[in-house]
C-alpha cells in the first residue's frame, strides 16, 4: 500500500502539484516540514481541506515520509532554491536506498544541478532537475515540465510528469526529456529571461498607448483587439491587468513602480555574457527592471532633467503593434540563440523544436508564435533564416523604427523595443565598425589583428605610431 510518488515541500506550488497529481488518480505522500508555531500539520491541514487528497498521505517526519514511498522511490522537491536544496537532499539521504530519484522542480541554477547530479550519482541516487512553469494555476491544471539529467532515471519518472503536464494542440505532453546534465535548468532559465522581455514589452507599449491618451480600459481594449496577430498568455493576462478597478480608479494607478525579481533573469543574463551570446534583449528588460528600483533616484533626477512632450506623436496603433511582434521575434531569436549554443558548447544535444512545443501550452511564455517556432525549427535552427518570418519582419521594420524614434524623439524610455532594432540592425549588418575596436586593441595591446585581404585567418601586428 505504499505510495507511488512523493512531493516535498508544499509551498503554493507543491500544493497544486499534489492536487494535479492526486486528480490523475496517482497516489501519493506529502511532506512538509514542522516549524513550531510556524508551519504546524501543513501537510495534514492540507489532505483535509482538499477531497481528491483523500487516498494521500500527509507528513512532517522524513523518515516517515520516505518510508512510505515504493521503490525506487521518486521524491519531488518543491522547496525554495539555493542552499535549501542542499540542506534537504542531505536530510533525505540517511533515509534513501540505491537508485532512489529525486526531482528538483524548482528554478535551480543549471550549473548547481550539474553538481548535485554528480554528487547524487556517488551516493547511487538519481537526480532529475526540471524547469516548472505556469504558476499555480498551471501547476493545478499542467503546467510546462522541462526535465533533465540521467534518460534512464527520467523514464522512471515520465509517466507522473507526462500525465501532470499541459497537452500541446495535438493532446501530446508539455512536457519531454530535455537532455543531460542541468539543461533542463538551463532551457528554464532561459524561458524567464523570454518571459521578461515579453513582460518588459507590454509594459513599454502601454507607456506609448497611455501617451495616445488611452486609459486602462482603452489600453486592454487596443490589446484585445492584437489577439488576431499576437495571442499569447502574457497578453491575455495584461489584458485582464488593465481592466482591473478598485473603486473608481484602476489598479494598475495605485502599484508602486518598482518591479522585483527572483533572479532568473539575472542568471540568463550572466549565461548571455559567459556564453557569449547577445542576448540583448534579456538584458535590457532586466536592468530596466533595476531602473525602476532607484524609485526615490528617480524621482529627484526628474526635477533635473526636462522631459520633451511634443504635441506630435506620429505613430498608429497598428504601427506599435507592428514594433511589438518585431520585438518578440527578435527576443525569441535571441532566447533560442542563447539554448543552441549552450546545447553546442555543453554537447547536450537540445532539440530546439521540442523545447518550442513544451512552451506552447502550460508555460508563462506561451503563444502562437511559439506554436509558429516548433515548424520552424524542424527546418532550421536560425529563425531570421525562415522566408515567412523574414518576410514579416521586413514588413514591420520601418513601423519599428518609427515608433521608437517617436519615443526617443518625446523622452520615452522604451529600451526593449529599442533594442530589439539596434540588435536587428547589428546581426544584418555585414560589414561592422568592429574594425576599429581590432585596431584598437592592436594599438594599445599589441592583441592583433586579422585582414581581411589575407584569408589564411593569419594574426597581423602594427606598430601604429
Ligand atoms: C514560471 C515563472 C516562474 C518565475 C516567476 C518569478 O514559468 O512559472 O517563470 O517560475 O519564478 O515568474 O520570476 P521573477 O520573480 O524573477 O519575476
Amino acid at each position: 500500500n505504499k505510495s507511488e510518488f512523493g512531493l516535498f515541500g508544499l509551498g503554493v506550488m507543491g500544493k497544486s502539484l499534489c492536487r494535479n497529481l492526486a486528480n490523475n488518480g496517482f497516489k501519493i505522500s506529502m511532506f512538509n516540514r514542522h516549524v513550531d508555531g510556524v508551519e504546524e500539520d501543513v501537510a495534514k491541514n492540507f489532505k483535509a481541506d482538499y477531497s481528491e487528497l483523500s487516498q494521500a498521505k500527509a507528513y512532517d517526519d522524513i523518515s516517515a515520509f520516505v518510508n512510505s514511498l515504493q521503490q525506487p522511490r521518486r521524491i519531488m522537491l518543491m522547496v525554495n532554491a539555493g542552499k535549501t536544496i542542499d540542506y534537504v537532499i542531505e536530510d533525505l539521504l540517511p533515509y534513501l536506498s540505491e537508485n532512489d530519484i529525486i526531482i528538483d522542480g524548482g528554478n535551480s541554477n543549471y550549473k548547481k544541478t550539474k553538481e548535485r547530479n554528480e554528487y547524487l550519482k556517488t551516493k547511487g541516487i538519481h537526480f532529475i532537475g526540471t524547469g516548472v512553469s505556469g504558476g499555480e494555476e498551471g501547476a493545478l491544471k499542467g503546467p510546462s515540465i522541462m526535465p533533465s539529467g540521467d534518460k534512464d532515471a527520467y523514464d522512471k519518472v515520465a509517466p507522473f510528469l507526462e500525465t501532470i503536464a499541459a497537452k500541446d494542440k495535438n493532446g501530446l505532453p508539455c512536457c519531454t526529456y530535455v537532455g543531460p546534465e542541468g539543461s533542463g535548468q538551463f532551457i528554464k532559465m532561459v524561458h524567464n529571461g523570454v518571459e521578461y522581455v515579453e513582460m518588459q514589452l507590454l509594459a513599454e507599449i502601454s507607456t506609448i498607448l497611455e501617451k495616445f491618451g488611452q486609459n486602462p480600459d482603452q489600453i486592454a481594449n487596443t490589446l484585445e483587439a492584437w489577439k488576431d496577430t499576437a495571442n499569447s498568455y502574457l497578453l491575455e493576462i495584461t489584458i485582464d491587468i488593465f481592466r482591473k478597478k478598485e473603486g473608481n480608479d484602476w489598479l494598475v494607478n495605485k502599484i508602486l513602480d518598482k518591479a522585483g525579481n527572483k533572479g532568473t533573469g539575472n542568471w540568463t543574463t550572466i549565461a548571455s555574457a559567459e556564453l557569449g551570446v547577445p542576448s540583448t534583449l534579456i538584458a535590457s528588460a532586466l536592468f530596466s527592471r533595476y531602473i525602476s528600483f532607484y524609485k526615490e533616484e528617480r524621482i529627484q533626477l526628474n526635477k533635473n532633467f526636462d522631459k520633451v512632450n511634443t504635441s506630435e506623436f506620429n505613430v498608429t496603433t497598428q504601427e506599435v503593434l507592428e514594433a511589438y511582434q518585431l520585438a518578440r521575434i527578435i527576443n525569441h531569436y535571441q532566447g533560442f540563440k542563447l539554448i543552441a549554443e549552450a546545447s553546442n558548447k555543453f554537447e547536450w544535444n537540445l532539440n530546439l523544436s521540442e523545447i518550442a512545443r513544451i512552451w506552447t501550452n502550460g508555460c508563462i511564455i506561451r503563444s502562437t508564435l511559439m506554436e509558429e517556432l516548433v515548424e520552424i525549427f524542424k527546418q532550421t535552427a536560425n529563425i531570421l533564416t525562415d522566408s515567412l518570418l523574414i518576410k514579416t519582419i521586413n514588413n514591420y521594420k520601418s513601423a519599428g523604427k518609427k515608433v521608437v524614434a517617436q519615443c526617443v524623439l518625446n523622452d520615452i524610455s522604451t529600451s526593449a523595443l529599442s533594442e530589439a532594432i539596434q540588435f536587428l540592425n547589428g546581426i544584418t549588418t555585414a560589414y561592422t565598425s568592429a574594425n576599429i575596436i581590432q585596431a584598437q586593441r592592436d594599438y594599445f595591446g599589441a592583441h592583433t589583428y586579422q585582414r581581411l585581404d589575407d584569408p589564411s585567418g593569419k594574426s597581423h601586428h602594427t606598430n601604429w605610431n
